[in-house]
């Protein structure tokens, strides 16, 4: 099973590709991981790309293309949460692919409305003891987790707005170019997590028969 979860900031790509590699036992590679844990270990390459990530710009194509390459190849099942994110990107997966005689099964891209997406990026927040996202309404954090509880540099407002800006002209673009290739399913994402989860699975379903 080789899946890419496209979708804005906020529509439940990571919360939707943990259940999803969890269910089918595969693993969930996600370049938004990628980058903080690089930023974070405060590596040269981290210190150049933490300043797209705090201001909610792309990190280069190039940069984040040799990221996540290794990854692609190292086991054949995997669900992609954050890459591709423009067409250079898009057609870098395919080249990879390709050269490791591999190919993607499907597209699932997720959609809610933008001030839904707002509501649930301005909750969420990440466990500094277990890793766990969390939402203060949506998904308050159990009694057993004892936090700190931190919000993402990225998700203040002013922030938000801009990924928001930059997901609709940068990444919407390529639903047209995976449906191009019959590959694009789309999931409305507005509703409970559960109900997202149950609405993939379905396609994922749909598709295997
Ligand atoms: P990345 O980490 O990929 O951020 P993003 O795409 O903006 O997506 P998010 O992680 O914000 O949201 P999500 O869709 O995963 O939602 P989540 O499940 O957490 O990238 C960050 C940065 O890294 C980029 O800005 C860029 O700088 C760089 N980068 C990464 N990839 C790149 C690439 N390919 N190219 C260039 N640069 C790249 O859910 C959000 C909240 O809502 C949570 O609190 C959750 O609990 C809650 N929630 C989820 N689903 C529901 C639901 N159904 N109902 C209610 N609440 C829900």
């Amino acid at each position: 099973m080789r899946i890419v979860l496209l979708g804005p900031p906020g529509v439940g790509k990571g919360t939707q590709a943990k259940r999803l590699a969890r269910i089918n036992e595969v693993k969930h590679l996600t370049t938004g991981e990628l980058v903080r844990e690089e930023i974070r270990m405060g590596t040269p390459l981290g210190h150049e790309i933490q300043r797209y990530n705090d201001l909610g710009e792309l990190v280069p194509d190039e940069v984040i293309v040799g990221m996540i390459k290794p990854y692609l190849t190292m086991t054949e099942s995997w669900i992609l949460d954050g890459f591709p994110r423009d067409e250079t990107q898009a057609r870098a997966l395919e080249v990879m692919l390709d050269e490791a005689g591999l190919a993607l099964d499907r597209v699932i891209a997720l959609s809610a409305p933008d001030d839904e997406l707002i509501d649930r990026l301005s909750g969420r927040r990440q466990s500094a003891a277990t890793g766990k996202t969390y939402h203060l309404t949506f998904d308050p954090p159990p009694a057993g987790d004892p936090g700190p509880f931190i919000q993402r540099v990225d998700d203040s407002p002013e922030d938000i707005r801009h990924r928001l800006e930059v997901y609709h002209s940068r990444t919407e673009p390529l639903k047209r170019y995976y449906e191009e290739r019959d590959l694009l399913s789309e999931v409305d994402a507005g509703g409970s997590m559960d109900a997202t989860t149950e609405a993939i699975l379905q396609v994922l379903g749909s598709v295997n028969r």
